[in-house]
């Protein structure tokens, strides 16, 4: 009996230190920060110590790469380690009523985790799909690895704030007007023309159509911005007011139950701010010197510090990894009701967010610490990008990768200890929707980092970014007709295209060229890519209001049947 007792007590002991030595991992993905508003990326005005401490307890990665410079691509590819070309998530998904989102036969992070024991909680913005049909949140962060989801299914947008501009954003109002104006004229010429019946039947039934457009618009700040728990909707709309304070609680609560519970904890803090509509909160409302979006950069560097105390306060700090970094470059030109600047600024970069090609829409200030393994101020200035994620946190905790499918991602974690000084990638490629838009070479021992861009955006006269998202979104880049190459390690600017009719250049596009086709072949019988339907804004039979509408009756019934 003793000794059984023994055996139990040295297999707890040894499940105790294995289970501590899991690090606990938090992600802390801020909406469009640009990689100009953190101070350690070289912001003197605006206000970042905590941010700036994780470069300063870890590491800084110098030349990080979103995959993508829109939220669903961006967030699909991190999720899944595959550019969101693979599996059909290139377009953002701008309405709850979509019936798309990140299939289920994809292998993700939170799985990846789950299988090896973390308890795994998604706070805040999801925006990967939500209902396929009616009212089975199929899509939910719940069935793709998350045990608790605390947030939004969609995004904060300015229609939430009451402003009712997304749809002019995306341009959907215009076509509304040419639809109302054909649908209204030919009504009229067939009254004249054919029979005054049909004609009338044919006019009540535009006025129908269109009056559910307009009802669409003006209602998708309502339907869209729902709150929920886990499956639960729990707020509709959504109160912006109480809403930082109310993520940072529930990140905060979950790191506490789960480290009672003795589990290593995978956190995924994805942020609100600093998308518009701006709604930073006292004290930091009206405290920086930018604006309303400088106060909602200095709340949201509040709040990495709000979950590191916890993370300190529990003594755990140490032995976790904190990740910390935006979806995509800043939205340069995005104002507010007031004419104000809100976007964010992408530092030294061209571009902004929509420019899948452009540095300035996919340069990210990343930062990871990790007391118990990573060294302190480091700089890692190979080019690294947020497909790697997944791969190097799989390195960390032994965890499983598809070996199927096909993995962009490099295990990165070499570099970050520093036992590596070469970046794993050889060619990184970047899309703009679900066009290649351009391809990153970096040949070994060169130093160099060639990018040879297909096409060039058509930025607002005068300045280096589009007049707005819908413009990048709906007019799209021009297609080059000859491919303009550059060195983005000694021209980040992208000013000087180098001369490739001369070597070694011309062999550097011929060695990319190559590298394309092999890409090209790797998307063979790749899931077809979903793109915005302006119906799916009038199907109410998928839109959460209908979800809302149906967990408010079922609730009175079963309190009927009490
Ligand atoms: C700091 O960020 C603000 C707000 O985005 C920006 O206007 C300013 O130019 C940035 N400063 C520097 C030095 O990059
Ligand atoms: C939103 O939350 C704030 C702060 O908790 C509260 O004062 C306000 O009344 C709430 N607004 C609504 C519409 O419920």
């Amino acid at each position: 009996m003793d000794r059984l007792l023994c055996q139990l007590c040295a297999l707890c002991l040894c499940a105790g230190v294995l289970a501590s030595e899991k690090p606990n991992i938090v992600i802390f993905l801020v909406d469009d920060l640009g990689i100009g508003d953190i101070g350690a990326f070289g912001n003197d005005t605006l206000r970042t110590p905590h941010v700036d401490s994780i470069c300063e307890n870890g590491v800084k990665l110098d030349h990080d790469l979103a995959a993508a410079s829109l939220c669903t691509p961006s967030r699909a590819a991190l999720m899944t380690s595959r550019y969101a070309i693979r599996t059909g998530m290139s377009s953002v998904i701008t309405s709850l009523m979509s019936p798309q989102g990140l299939p289920t036969s994809e292998h993700t992070l939170p799985q990846m985790l789950q299988e090896k024991g973390y308890a795994t909680a998604l706070i805040g913005k999801w925006h990967l799909g939500w209902n396929r049909q009616l009212l089975d949140q199929y899509y939910s962060p719940l069935k793709r690895g998350f045990d608790y989801f605390f947030g939004l299914p969609l995004s904060n947008v300015k229609d939430f704030g009451g402003k009712q501009e997304i749809m002019v954003d995306i341009g959907f109002t215009g076509k509304l007007y040419k639809l109302s104006a054909i649908c209204l004229s030919t009504s009229l010429i067939l009254s004249r023309l054919i029979n005054k019946k049909i004609g009338v039947t044919m006019t009540i039934m535009s006025l129908i159509l269109i009056g559910n457009f307009l009802f669409a618009f003006k209602t998708y700040g309502i339907w869209n911005s729902a709150l929920i728990r886990n499956d639960r909707i729990v707020e509709m709309p959504l109160n912006l007011t109480s809403i930082t304070q109310r993520l940072i609680e529930e990140g905060q609560n979950f790191i506490k139950s789960q480290h009672a519970a003795e589990k290593p904890v995978f956190l995924f803090m994805s942020w609100l701010h600093v998308h518009t509509y701006m709604h930073p909160q006292p004290p930091f409302k009206g405290a920086s010197q930018h604006g309303p979006y400088g106060d909602a950069v200095e709340e949201t560097d509040w709040a990495v510090g709000q979950i590191m105390d916890t993370l300190k306060q529990l003594q755990i700090l140490d032995n976790t990894l904190f990740y910390f970094s935006s979806d995509h470059g800043g939205d340069k030109l995005e104002h507010d009701e007031e004419g104000r600047l809100v976007g964010g600024w992408n530092g030294l970069f061209r571009g902004n967010k929509g420019d899948g090609s452009q540095e300035g829409g996919i340069r990210v200030p990343t930062c990871v610490q990790w007391p118990a393994k990573l060294p302190r101020r480091t700089l890692v200035s190979e080019p690294t990008s947020q497909l790697d994620l997944m791969p190097t946190l799989a390195s960390i905790v032994g965890g499983r990768m598809s070996t199927v499918r096909s993995i962009d991602g490099k295990d990165i974690l070499p570099l970050l200890t520093g036992d590596e000084t070469r970046t794993p990638h050889d060619f990184i490629f970047h899309y703009t929707g679900d066009k290649l838009s351009a391809i990153r070479y970096m040949p070994e021992e060169s130093g160099a980092v060639f990018k040879l861009h297909y096409v060039w955006p058509q930025w607002e006269p005068g300045t280096d970014s589009w007049a707005s998202i819908g413009a990048a979104v709906f007019d799209g880049p021009i297609l080059l007709p000859n491919p303009l190459l550059f060195d983005v390690a000694r021209d980040p600017r992208e000013e000087t295209p180098l001369d490739t009719n001369i070597e070694p250049y011309a062999s550097i596009v011929k060695c990319i060229e190559e590298a394309k086709l092999n890409h090209e072949r790797s998307l063979i019988g790749a899931r077809p890519n979903y793109k915005p339907n302006p119906l799916e804004f009038i199907n109410p039979l998928r839109s959460t209001f209908v979800d809302y509408a149906w967990q408010k009756l079922s609730d009175y019934w079963s309190y009927l049947i009490q």
